[in-house]
């Protein structure tokens, strides 16, 4: 199976994005092709900051690599180095109809929120369809509200197909289980947006106060509780090894318990659960050259199959 996905460089990962998206980008890793990108073009639609796009691509790199992306199983790379892409794109988008473009959300949404409207955000979903045809993947690993974006893709490849012969490779989307969605530290789902959230690589004494600030009930202490509607036990649980999960439910079930003490536990669960990536990741930091290799050596393997399916497309409608 082919896997590819687009990781947007949007600032420090947390705990949501994490069990939401990461940890199921790095289990797919051993698939027969893994392409996993920084999609620094698609960002460009928002950030006008030189210094702050080109920190936020290479900060993501870093993150999902000391997170477990394993550079010899997967590849990784950062979009923009792969320009083949781009020309797909144009190929794609002198047959992509107004309709079906106008019909897109996430176009909407993010002029609704107050960002200023161009062609870079409105054509968005045609640079992420070349994304998924450049490199015949067949599985695209996606958040529920990306799903559109895989449906536009499809469609768009269909067309061409339907003109010039079968050239594409159709994607499916593969939606990412965050049903179990990670709660902030006020029991809502964890964004950045809201201010909720805890980072994945916040220094230990940092996140232990953030931790031990999560909004609790006010039950008397010796009330039994029910664990499975208490976002501070979900949390641990993401956490805690099986058994300590039992014997935390079993706490809760019982009462005669402080929350203090579950705060304790979920901050020492969580810095021991990261703790190798934080390791990595302060190795990785000092070894910039490292990681400039790793996404070159990606964006050469990227470049190759991107190149052989535009040759292909070149061909078919006339251009080579
Ligand atoms: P944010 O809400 O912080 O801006 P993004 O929208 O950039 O996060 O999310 C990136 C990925 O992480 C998406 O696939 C999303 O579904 C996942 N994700 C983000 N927050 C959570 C959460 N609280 N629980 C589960 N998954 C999440
Ligand atoms: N649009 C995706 C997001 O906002 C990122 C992305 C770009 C992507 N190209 C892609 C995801 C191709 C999957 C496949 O998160």
């Amino acid at each position: 199976m082919r896997v590819l996905s687009g990781i947007q460089p949007t600032g420090r990962p947390h705990w949501g994005n994490y069990f939401g998206a990461i940890r199921q980008y790095i289990d797919l890793q051993s698939e027969d092709a893994a392409y996993y990108f920084i999609a620094n073009l698609h960002a460009l639609t928002t950030i006008r900051d030189r210094e702050a796009l080109s920190q936020a691509t290479y900060d993501t790199a870093l993150d999902i690599l000391a997170l477990g992306l394993d550079p010899n199983q997967a590849v990784l790379f950062k979009q923009s180095d792969v320009p083949e892409v781009s020309e797909l794109c144009w190929l794609l988008m002198s047959d992509a109809p107004m309709g079906l473009m106008e019909r897109c959300v996430s176009y909407k949404d993010k002029v609704a929120k107050g960002l200023p409207a161009n062609l870079g955000l409105f054509t968005y979903p045609v640079l992420q369809a070349a994304d998924n045809l450049a490199y015949d993947s067949e599985v695209v690993p996606v958040g529920q509200d990306q799903v559109q974006h895989i449906e536009v893709c499809r469609d768009l490849a269909q067309r061409f197909n339907s003109h010039f012969g079968e050239v594409f490779v159709l994607p499916k989307p593969h939606v990412l289980d965050n049903s179990a969605k990670v709660p902030g530290t006020d029991g809502e789902k964890m964004s950045k947006s809201y201010g909720n959230a805890i980072e994945i690589f916040e220094a230990p004494k940092k996140m232990k106060k953030q931790v031990m600030r999560i909004a609790t009930d006010s039950r008397p202490m010796e009330d039994a509780k029910d664990p499975d509607t208490d976002h501070l036990y979900q949390l641990f649980s993401l956490f805690a090894e099986e058994s300590a999960r039992e014997s935390m439910a079993e706490t809760y079930r019982q009462g005669g318990f402080g929350y203090g003490e579950v705060k304790k536990a979920l901050a020492e669960a969580a810095e021991a659960y990261f703790a190798e990536a934080h390791e990595r990741r302060a190795e990785l930091e000092a070894k910039p050259e490292r990681v400039n290799e790793i996404l070159g050596d990606g964006a050469a393997v990227a470049r190759k199959k991107a190149g052989e399916v535009l040759k292909r497309a070149q061909q078919a409608c006339g251009l080579a």
